[in-house]
């Protein structure tokens, strides 16, 4: 079979490869496809037909939103594989999409559609708190990912080595490097001195997030999700859902920890207070780690290339800043 190249503009080609791999029942036409949301890395469609809806996303060898840059097609077969394992692990499976099938040589998954629910990221915002309730429920979805997955550990090899190298990459590195090339006053104006007075001069910060960062590379025992962050919460009918697992590798559970706690931060919240509920909801882990890994995520987002849909004032960014670099040298 050739290799399909999905395009919504396309419902022939997306009925016929429905059709030869057996994923429409009898009296099934395809109506239409649509963008399921707001996605940088992958080509993802809401199709629906006249019986259902369903998502089909598609990885290609680069970012869909960048083409010019490359991005490792694996990270299909990881997501996939993620969901199949976790799918069965209860406090797990039921805040997980159904994996419906996946076609290796296309790189492209058959996934339930949860609806078109918004994600967490209008918190960023700071006009409300994320529910407690919700936030509960993460929380939980979370300890029982990392403790199923080494009571059960799963048959398949998690490493993602090649989406762990690109996120170390942006993640522990390129937004330490002063000559980066990045135009951080292109992002905001006043950004680029803010850089220069607090992350750009500093060797010890260097040296800390590229240890942190070799502790991102290495192996451990305990599945992650690998981007736990607002973009990959879905609220829905029934209730918060988390998608999109393509960074998922087998690490420091802390560090899934530590990217929560970045966020909760950037939603509004005390880092404290933050820390708090994510010891309540969670229960025990190295906290000392979890916001080392907090703080180069709060760094990265502000400095780096994985901007988000922040409104903070530069006065804001450097307070954060600051916590932050307190945080990684003490
Ligand atoms: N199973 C699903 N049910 C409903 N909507 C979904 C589902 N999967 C994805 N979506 C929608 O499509 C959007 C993009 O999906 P996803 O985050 O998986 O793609 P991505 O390209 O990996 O995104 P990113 O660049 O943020 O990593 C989501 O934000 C969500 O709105
Ligand atoms: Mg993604």
């Amino acid at each position: 079979m050739p290799f399909m190249h999905l395009d919504q503009n396309h419902l022939d080609t997306i009925h016929s490869w429905l059709q030869q791999n057996h994923l429409l029942v009898p009296e099934e036409e395809i109506l239409s496809a649509e963008k399921a949301g707001e996605g940088n890395m992958n080509y993802t469609l809401r199709i629906n037909s006249n019986l259902r809806s369903f998502i089909l996303k598609q990885a290609r060898p680069y970012v869909e939103k960048y083409p010019s840059i490359a991005a490792p097609v694996e990270r299909a077969a990881m997501e996939a594989a993620f969901f199949k394992a976790a799918a069965q692990w209860e406090g797990v499976g039921e805040m997980l999409p159904r994996l419906l099938f996946f076609a290796p040589e296309d790189h492209l998954q058959m996934i339930e559609d949860l609806g078109a629910g918004a994600d967490f990221t209008a918190f960023y915002q700071r006009k409300e708190v994320i529910p407690q309730k919700e936030l509960a429920s993460l929380l939980k979805f979370l300890h029982a990912l990392h403790q199923q997955s080494r009571e059960n550990p799963p048959g398949h090899n998690f490493q993602n080595r090649a989406m762990r190298e690109l996120n170390h990459f942006h993640i522990f590195d390129f937004p330490f490097q002063p000559e980066n090339g990045l135009n951080l006053d292109g992002i905001q104006e006043g950004l680029q001195a803010l850089a220069q007075r607090t992350i750009f001069q500093q060797a010890k910060l260097r040296e800390k997030t590229m240890a942190l960062g070799l502790r991102y590379l290495a192996d451990g025992d305990t599945l992650l999700h690998g981007d736990f962050f607002p973009g990959s919460w879905l609220r829905t009918e029934r209730g918060v859902f988390v998608i999109d697992p393509e960074f998922c590798f087998q690490g420091d559970a802390e560090f899934d920890l530590g990217v929560c706690l970045a966020h909760l931060c950037f939603c509004g919240m005390e880092w404290s207070v933050a820390l708090d509920i994510l010891r309540g909801q969670y229960g025990a882990f190295d906290a000392d780690l979890c916001q080392d890994f907090a703080a180069v995520e709060i760094l990265r987002r502000i400095y780096g290339v994985g901007q988000l849909p922040l409104s903070m004032s530069i006065a804001e960014k450097e307070a954060v800043t600051l916590i932050a670099i307190e945080q990684l040298l003490t």
